[in-house]
């Protein structure tokens, strides 16, 4: 038996001192007398009556503990040409003069904030100053626009939101200013204040009495000699609720929780990516993502790492070999990024001629996940890197992985469009629609059964019901991934597609549901279906198809036009929504459900078989000739 199958079988029998033992790595204000408290919230919690305080975790202990000169943070910024540091002190001073600033507008424990800014590093350090007062951060990636920024302040009620005044995109600059705005004025619920960050590329207009400059409000924080303490929490107070999206154009707000969080992903540091404190950990994501909360800003803080805030593309800024040019300047161990990054550089650089011109001597791993690593892209990976590429497969709602390569305990004989086996404290079953245990190798409902562990959702905020509906109820003892796969003989997990109406764009998870509601707002739109089609770079791209009203006469094209306008200026550009196709009718079965599925099948070409309910399978053909003449 192997070191991982160990470890694995040894968390199966007892969950309570794996997690306990886990649980010694960080330091708590009052430690948990147990693990698991199966009684409280919807499904159990975790460490309930342990306290504690996450920005203590990740700053000040480093400090106290002699890591304070050491980098923390390193900012690189080919898109500013630009880069900075900042050392653990330094993070301590500039956390605890925000914090400082937000006490002043007010925020104290429980408050929320929202955090609206590109990849700067004063987007780390409003994370940790939310996280050292015990509020609670919800980041919005800046790529979303102001309706989707309006749905997130109603959700969740920030007392203050934290913003910039521009984020940078390959030759273009984004007024930030207008949509934070815009989405206030949309939104119902109003905060108290906002605190801006000035950036030079494009200064803004500040509303007297509402809006803050953020350098002035640090500086004050500094000149005024604040001391701002690490504010205790309970384990199970939230850190932060990140919106993803579900079905429809409501997102779901993940709650994290403080002390499952800390513990989770802190074992995942040495466990799953194999670094040790002090190395150079470089996750290319966002800070609005999940992957930016955990592995830019938490894991690698936490654990006494130093990690990349990098604003910048794989490719464009300036050219293929970036990425080669961050790992050997700053001596990156680890790269954790997504499949599509990899696509992105081996389309502008097939040969991977430009890695020879870097020192690539410190890096040893590569870790893909966010959507399916395809083995080909995988492949090409290994063979520029002459390292192993390891696929990782984790969701929003855990936080952490389900399934990986745990090369800390053992690295595990790679399987190629396999993410691996699963992690300690998941037990994952494959089920038919019914909920029966399927044999190996067949394809099925991807479940865990309950309870998650920690560091996954305890819930969505303030939406208990729908946590239950969503995840819960469908197979009951068990969380639903809304991810369909397959487990063969030897554990190895295979994802293949969602089942749900969630599509994959590069990287980027979203709603062809809010997709469909925004395109059915359009006055000419009687009816309308969002499906992703596979695309060689982004893995998935949302192609609509809508039917228009009886009687429009106008340009079609101006229609599509209008719609491609709209979707980008409600959901926003990260939607990458650019086709959109009329047709006549869209295919249904006899109830009236629209057959998305088989839809995406005739558009990507691919082999399938009509389904038996099918209203009228002639319809097929006729998307299949609307889709060659208007977008194919
Ligand atoms: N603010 C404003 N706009 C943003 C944005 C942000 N933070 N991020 C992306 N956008 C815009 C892009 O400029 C693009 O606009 P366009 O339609 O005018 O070109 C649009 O949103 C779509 O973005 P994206 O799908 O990311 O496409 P891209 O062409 O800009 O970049 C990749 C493609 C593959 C290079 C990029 O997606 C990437 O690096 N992905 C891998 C890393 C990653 O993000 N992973 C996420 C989870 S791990
Ligand atoms: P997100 O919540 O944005 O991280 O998206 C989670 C979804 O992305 C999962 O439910 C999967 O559909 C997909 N995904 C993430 N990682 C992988 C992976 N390694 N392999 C296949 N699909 C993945």
């Amino acid at each position: 038996m192997g070191v991982y199958q160990e470890i694995y079988d040894g968390w199966k029998s007892d969950p309570e001192g794996f997690w306990m033992d886990a649980a010694k790595a960080i330091d708590w204000v009052k430690a948990p007398s147990k693990a698991f408290f199966a009684n409280e919230g919807v499904a159990g919690r975790w460490f309930s009556d342990g306290i504690c305080n996450t920005c203590y975790n990740c700053v000040d202990r480093h400090v106290e503990n002699g890591r304070g000169d050491q980098a923390a943070i390193i900012y690189d910024s080919p898109i500013t040409d630009s880069q900075s540091t900042l050392t653990y002190t330094e993070l301590k001073e500039e956390v605890v003069a925000l914090a400082a600033a937000l006490q002043r507008r007010g925020v104290v424990k429980g408050d929320r904030v929202i955090i609206y800014m590109p990849m700067v590093l004063e987007a780390a350090v409003a994370l940790l100053a939310c996280a050292r007062l015990g509020a609670v951060h919800s980041v919005v990636f800046g790529g979303f626009a102001s309706a989707e920024l309006a749905t997130r302040i109603d959700d969740c009620k920030p007392k203050c939101i934290i913003s910039a005044s521009c984020g940078i995109e390959p030759g273009r600059v984004i007024n930030y200013k207008p949509l934070l705005d815009g989405a206030i004025e949309l939104a119902k619920h109003k905060p108290n204040s906002t605190i801006v960050l000035q950036r030079k590329q494009q200064q803004c207009d500040l509303i007297d009495g509402r809006d803050f400059d953020y350098a002035k409000e640090v500086q004050a924080s500094k000149d005024g000699g604040a001391d701002v303490p690490c504010v205790d929490v309970a384990a199970t107070d939230p850190l932060y609720v990140l919106y993803t999206s579900g079905t429809t154009g409501q997102p779901k707000g993940v709650v994290r929780d403080n002390g499952g969080h800390m513990v989770a992903t802190h074992w995942t540091m040495k466990n799953i990516y194999g670094v040790d404190p002090g190395e150079i950990f470089w996750a290319a994501s966002d800070v609005g993502w999940v992957v930016g909360h955990s592995y830019i800003i938490y894991g690698p803080l936490m654990h006494g790492n130093t990690t990349i805030l990098f604003e910048g593309k794989p490719v464009g800024t300036p050219d293929a070999g970036t990425f080669w040019r961050v790992i050997s300047e700053h001596k990156v161990s680890v790269l954790f990024t997504a499949p599509t990054a990899f696509r992105a550089i081996k389309k502008e650089d097939p040969e991977g001629k430009l890695i020879s011109k870097y020192d690539m001597s410190n890096f040893r791993m590569l870790y893909l996940a966010g959507e399916r690593a395809d083995p080909d892209t995988i492949h090409w990976a290994e063979r520029i890197l002459k390292t192993p590429v390891i696929d990782h497969w984790w969701q929003t709602e855990t936080g952490w992985t389900i399934a990986g390569n745990p090369v800390g305990i053992e690295l595990m004989p790679i399987k190629y469009g396999s993410p691996t086996v699963a992690m300690p404290g998941y037990d994952i079953r494959v089920v038919s629609d019914e909920g029966e245990e399927l044999p190996r190798d067949e394809l099925g409902n991807v479940v865990v059964k309950l309870p998650l562990p920690p560091g996954a959702f305890p819930t969505l905020w303030n939406a208990d019901e729908r946590f239950k509906e969503a995840y819960l109820e469908e197979f009951p003892g068990y969380y639903k991934t809304a991810d369909a796969g397959i487990m063969d003989e030897d554990g190895y997990l295979f994802i293949m597609a969602r089942t749900d109406d969630i599509i994959n764009v590069a990287g980027h998870r979203l709603s062809t549901g809010g997709m469909e509601e925004v395109i059915a707002s359009h006055p000419d739109v009687a009816e309308c279906a969002v499906i992703g089609i596979a695309d060689a770079l982004k893995g998935q791209l949302p192609a609509g198809f809508m039917i228009l009203n009886a009687g429009v006469d106008r340009p079609v094209a101006d229609i599509q036009t209008e719609i491609i306008k709209l979707v980008r200026e409600k959901i926003g550009p990260v939607a990458a929504f650019k086709i959109a196709v009329p047709v006549a009718r869209l295919p249904k079965t006899r109830s009236g459900k629209i057959l998305r599925a088989t839809m995406q099948k005739v558009v990507d070409g691919v082999d399938f078989k009509v389904p038996a309910t099918i209203d009228d399978p002639a319809i097929l053909d006729e998307i299949k000739a609307s889709w060659s003449k208007h977008a194919g």
